[in-house]
C-alpha cells in the first residue's frame, strides 16, 4: 500500500481549468498528479498545504522568452529567467534563439541547453532558429533537442538577418515533414528598415519615430505571408506578439483555410496604447511597438473571439542603460514581463474583461496544445505533471520593478496596482514558489520538455513542388 501515499495534497482549492471551475482537493505523488477529489476523499500524504480560498491553476506555459544565455548574461541568465517565471506563476517557458551565438547549430543548441537544465527552476522548451544559412542544420536541430523553430522575418535584438522569401519557403518545407511548429516574427524588414533610414535622415529620433517606422501594414504583410507559406507546405506555425488589429484579418482567414496556424499577443499590447510613448519615453521601445488605442481594443475582441490563441510576454530584458536614451534608435528593443504577466492579466479577470476559464486556456491549455505537451501539461488531470499555480484573487500588490527576479528589471508597468497574483508555484510537484517566495534549492529542476513533447502526425503538402524534389532524392544540389 505504500505506494499509494502521496507526496503532497493541496486541499480545499477551486480546481480551474480551460472549460471548468470546482471546489476540490488535489493530491500528487512523482511529480505528477496523482488524484483529485472531494477533501475527505484524499489518499493517505505525506504532507499536506491547506489553499482554502485560492484558486488552482495548470501552471502558465509562455512561448515567448528571451533569456540572453549564452552571449548576453548582463541582462539574463537561465537562472534569473526562470527564477522570475517561478515567481509569476511560469512552469514552462520556450525561450529564443537570438542569444551569442545564435541557435542555429547543435554545438549552440548543446550550450543552450547546459546552461539550462544546469540552472533552470522551471521547464524549458529551446526555440532552434531559422535562418537564410543554416536550413542544413534544421534537421540535425531537431534530433538535438529543439521544441520549436523560430524565424525572425524582421530583425530585432541581435540583428539575425531575416530570411529572403526563398529561404522561409525552404525552411517550412524541412519542418513540415517533422511537425515541429514555426514561430514567426512577423515584420516586413524592408519595409521598416527603409521608413527608419528616412525617419532617421529627417531629424526624428523621438520615441514615437519608433511606431512610425513600424507601421500596422509591417505585421499585417508578414503574417499573411507566413500563412500562404504555411499553407502551401502544410507547416505548423505560430504568429509571435502580434501588435495589431490588422492581423486578425489575415489570421481569421488563414484559420478558416485550415492552415495550422496559431497566434499570441503580450500584455502590453492589450494594456498599453500611445500614451506610452509620453509616459514611458525610450523604455517603451519594443518589437512590434505598442500601437494606438484603436489597435489595444481590436486586440481584445480578437482575444474574445479566439482569434488569438495565447498570451505570452516577450520577455526581453535588457539593463537599465540599454533601455534609456534620449535617440529611441540606440535604445534597446522590449522588457522583462515573464514575471508580470499573471498578476496584471488577473488583475483584468477581476476587471470582467477575460473569464477565469479564458485566462487558463490563453496561458496554459492552448500552448500545451500548439506546442505537443498536452495534456502532460496545461491541464489538471489525474497523470498529468503537476504544474500548478495557486493563486489569491483577492490579494492586491503592486508591481516593482524593484524586486523582480530578473535582471533587465525595466517594465512600463512599474508601480501598477494589481489585484490577483500567484502564491504557490509548483514543477512537476516541487514548489519552487512558495508563499511569494523563491525556493532556492529548486535551482537546476526544471528540465527540457522534449522528453514529453508529441507533436501531431505531420501534415506536410506540395511534396511534389519541395526544393528537395526538384533538385533529387538527397535534398542536396
Ligand atoms: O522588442 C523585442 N525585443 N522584440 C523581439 O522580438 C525581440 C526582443 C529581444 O530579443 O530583445
Ligand atoms: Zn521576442
Amino acid at each position: 500500500m505504500t505506494n499509494l501515499v502521496a507526496d503532497l495534497v493541496l486541499k480545499g482549492g477551486t480546481i480551474v481549468t480551460d472549460t471548468t471551475q470546482y471546489r476540490a482537493s488535489i493530491a500528487i505523488k512523482d511529480g505528477m498528479i496523482l488524484a483529485i477529489g472531494a477533501d475527505d476523499a484524499m489518499p493517505p500524504t505525506h504532507a499536506i498545504v491547506d489553499v482554502t480560498g485560492k484558486h488552482v491553476l495548470p501552471g502558465a506555459i509562455d512561448a515567448h522568452v528571451h533569456f540572453r544565455e549564452p552571449g548576453y548574461t548582463h541582462k539574463e541568465t537561465w537562472e534569473t529567467g526562470t527564477a522570475s517565471a517561478a515567481m509569476g506563476g511560469v512552469t514552462t517557458v520556450f525561450e529564443m534563439p537570438n542569444t551569442k551565438p545564435p541557435t542555429g547549430t547543435v554545438e549552440a543548441l548543446n550550450i543552450k541547453l547546459e546552461a539550462a537544465e544546469r540552472q533552470a527552476y522551471v521547464d524549458f522548451g529551446i526555440y532552434g532558429l531559422m535562418g537564410e544559412d543554416n536550413l542544413d542544420q534544421l534537421e540535425a536541430l531537431i534530433d538535438g533537442g529543439v521544441a520549436a523553430f523560430k524565424c525572425f522575418m524582421g530583425n530585432t535584438f541581435a540583428n539575425l538577418p531575416s530570411p529572403p522569401t526563398g529561404a522561409i519557403l525552404e525552411g517550412f518545407e524541412i519542418v513540415a515533414k517533422h511537425g515541429l511548429r514555426i514561430a514567426l516574427h512577423a515584420e516586413n524588414a524592408s519595409i521598416m528598415a527603409r521608413r527608419q533610414v528616412k525617419l532617421q535622415a529627417a531629424g526624428r529620433n523621438d520615441p514615437l519615430a519608433h511606431l512610425a517606422a513600424r507601421p500596422p501594414v509591417v505585421a499585417v504583410e508578414a503574417v499573411a505571408r507566413a500563412a500562404i507559406l504555411a499553407e502551401w507546405t502544410g507547416a505548423r506555425i505560430h504568429i509571435l506578439h502580434v501588435s495589431s488589429g490588422d492581423e486578425l484579418r489575415p489570421l481569421r482567414e488563414a484559420k478558416a483555410r485550415g492552415v495550422d496556424i496559431t497566434a499570441e499577443t503580450c500584455p502590453h499590447y492589450l494594456l498599453l496604447d500611445e500614451q506610452a510613448y509620453t509616459d514611458k519615453g525610450s523604455l517603451i521601445r519594443v518589437n512590434p511597438p505598442v500601437r494606438e488605442k484603436t489597435h489595444q481594443d481590436q486586440l481584445w475582441k480578437g482575444v474574445q473571439d479566439g482569434t488569438i490563441d495565447m498570451i505570452a510576454t516577450d520577455h526581453a530584458p535588457h539593463s537599465h542603460a540599454e533601455k534609456h536614451n534620449e535617440d529611441i534608435w540606440c535604445a534597446d528593443c522590449g522588457f522583462t514581463g515573464v514575471e508580470t504577466q499573471m498578476p496584471l492579466m488577473l488583475t483584468q479577470v477581476r476587471n470582467g474583461r477575460l473569464s477565469l476559464n479564458d485566462y487558463v486556456r490563453m496561458t496554459s491549455t492552448a500552448p500545451a496544445r500548439a506546442f505537443g505537451l498536452f495534456p502532460r501539461k496545461g491541464i489538471l488531470i489525474p497523470g498529468a505533471d503537476a504544474d500548478i499555480v495557486v493563486i489569491d484573487l483577492e490579494r492586491e500588490e503592486m508591481v516593482d520593478s524593484g524586486v523582480l527576479q530578473s535582471k533587465g528589471s525595466s517594465t512600463p508597468f512599474d508601480k501598477v496596482a494589481v489585484r490577483g497574483v500567484p502564491i504557490h508555484t509548483l514543477v512537476r510537484g516541487r514548489f519552487v514558489m512558495r508563499e511569494r517566495q523563491l525556493v532556492p534549492d529548486a535551482k537546476g529542476h526544471g528540465t527540457s520538455v522534449r522528453r514529453i513533447q508529441q507533436m501531431p502526425t505531420p501534415a506536410p503538402r506540395n511534396l511534389e513542388h519541395t526544393t528537395a524534389a526538384i533538385i533529387g532524392a538527397s535534398g542536396r544540389p
